[in-house]
């Protein structure tokens, strides 16, 4: 049986950052993955431009059971480290919109990237290898299709259930539960959202049509609002608005859409009709889509002909009213198969806020989007991957005492 310090289970933005890290402060690492492609997800992240980390990433970026567990990791490794790193590879980028900081040219790059800094800690790779079991006895032995590992240490870096295409395991969840540790009950977050074919029968004709909404949900801690570009789908919405939304949503709850942020309509449509010659549906496709226009006069009863003036103060204010506040309930998400991360996972109080280590059972780590921490929409998610990689890596460093 081959034997390494650490043995780091998934490659992919975390656990290659964690090879890395504490193969270049002298540990033996290994770092196994089962996929035939390495990273696929830092490949097809921010469109083929990776996203990889946003200039503003702060714990307010993240929900989690305990919002404050990300706080050390993040402090510790910033967005301002991780731009350093790229700078030094000399990957071209620019920043696209609030702080979001994308390659120029490809997200190879950013994985290629990687590869150098693990080839510069002597990472011993093996894949695709599938892991089938760990023992814990004195140390660690990783059982792989592969052959049997020793390790002083295991990190458990394979991700969440998001996109099982290509690769995404349960495969955290179940190591944690085997020693004994809560997981809190992963759901399908930053995904468009759905509703009833019936529900949404008279919106289903605008999909495709985009606009700026105020999109909220939820109430005190758990409430989330965010301004951003919406999207109507066959199914239901999308768009950063929705996908930023979604990680915030509860099943069987209520969404406040305000599709005119900039104005308040009923106020807007009061003024506008003293001796107007419009019809209703030209006034307001002034300020929204005209598409939407029709659609939203239509749903109130109101006749594509209709003219402003004829329409009575109280259903212009029901009108308007909902057009700054559209309560609609989605009846679900697109699920795993169109979800960008996982919310929930390895719950936080079992892990160590600065090395990552579950505390009741030494050695063993748990890092990246396995655990219950889940950012917003804007390279949040990698950052937070980076920042609790090297936070791991950092504490390994220590504690089997090189370097
Ligand atoms: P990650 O999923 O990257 O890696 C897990 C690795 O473990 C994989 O290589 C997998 O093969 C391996 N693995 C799984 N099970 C295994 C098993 N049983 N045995 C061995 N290996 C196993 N975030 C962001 O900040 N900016 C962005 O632009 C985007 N864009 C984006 C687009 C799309 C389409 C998706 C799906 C996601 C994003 N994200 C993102 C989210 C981001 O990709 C994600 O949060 C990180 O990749 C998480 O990094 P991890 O290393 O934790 O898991």
């Amino acid at each position: 049986m081959e034997n390494f310090d650490v043995a780091v289970i998934g490659a992919g933005a975390a656990g290659m950052m964690c090879a890395a890290v504490a193969g270049q402060r002298g540990l033996r690492v290994v770092l196994i993955d089962h996929a035939e492609r390495l990273a696929e997800k830092i490949r097809i992240s921010g469109g083929g431009r990776c996203n990889f980390t946003n200039r503003d990433a702060g714990p307010a970026n993240y929900l989690s059971e305990n919002p404050r567990f990300c706080r050390s990791a993040l402090a510790r490794y910033t967005p301002q480290d991780f731009i350093a790193l790229v700078q030094r590879y000399r990957i071209p980028f620019h920043e696209k919109h609030k702080g979001q900081l994308f390659c120029d040219d490809s997200s190879e790059q950013i994985i290629d990237m990687l590869v150098a800094e693990c080839e510069a800690g002597r990472v011993a790779w093996r894949r695709p290898v599938r892991v089938e079991e760990i023992r814990r006895g004195e140390s660690f032995v990783v059982s792989t299709n592969a052959g049997e590992i020793g390790a002083r240490a295991v990190v458990v870096a394979t991700g969440g259930l998001s996109i099982p295409k290509i690769g995404a395991t349960d495969f955290a969840y179940g190591v944690a539960r085997q020693f004994g540790l809560e997981v809190i009950e992963p759901r399908p977050a930053l995904v468009p959202l759905t509703f009833t074919s019936a529900g949404w029968e008279p919106f289903a004709a605008l999909s495709g049509l985009a606009l700026e909404a105020r999109v909220s949900t939820g109430a005190g801690k758990a409430r989330g609002e965010f301004l951003e570009d919406l999207l109507l789908t066959h199914r239901g919405l999308s768009g950063p608005a929705i996908l930023q939304i979604s990680s915030f949503w509860a099943l069987g709850t209520p969404l406040a859409i305000d599709l005119m942020p900039a104005g308040n309509a009923t106020e807007l449509l009061l003024e506008a009709k003293p001796g107007s010659k419009k019809r209703l549906v030209s006034q307001l496709s002034e300020w929204l889509p005209s598409r939407l226009a029709e659609v939203w006069a239509q749903v109130h009863g109101v006749t594509q002909e209709a003219r402003l003036a004829d329409l009575p103060d109280r259903q212009l204010r029901t009108l308007g009213d909902a057009l700054n506040r559209w309560a609609i309930t989605p009846a679900g998400t697109e699920g795993w198969r169109k979800a960008e991360v996982t919310a929930g996972g390895v719950s936080t109080a079992e892990l160590s806020s600065a090395s990552l280590e579950a505390k009741r059972v030494p050695g063993l780590h748990f890092i990246g989007e396995a655990v219950d921490v889940t950012g917003w929409l804007g390279g949040y998610n990698f950052q937070w991957a980076w920042a609790s990689a090297v936070a791991s890596a950092g504490a390994l460093a220590e504690s089997l005492g090189r370097r």
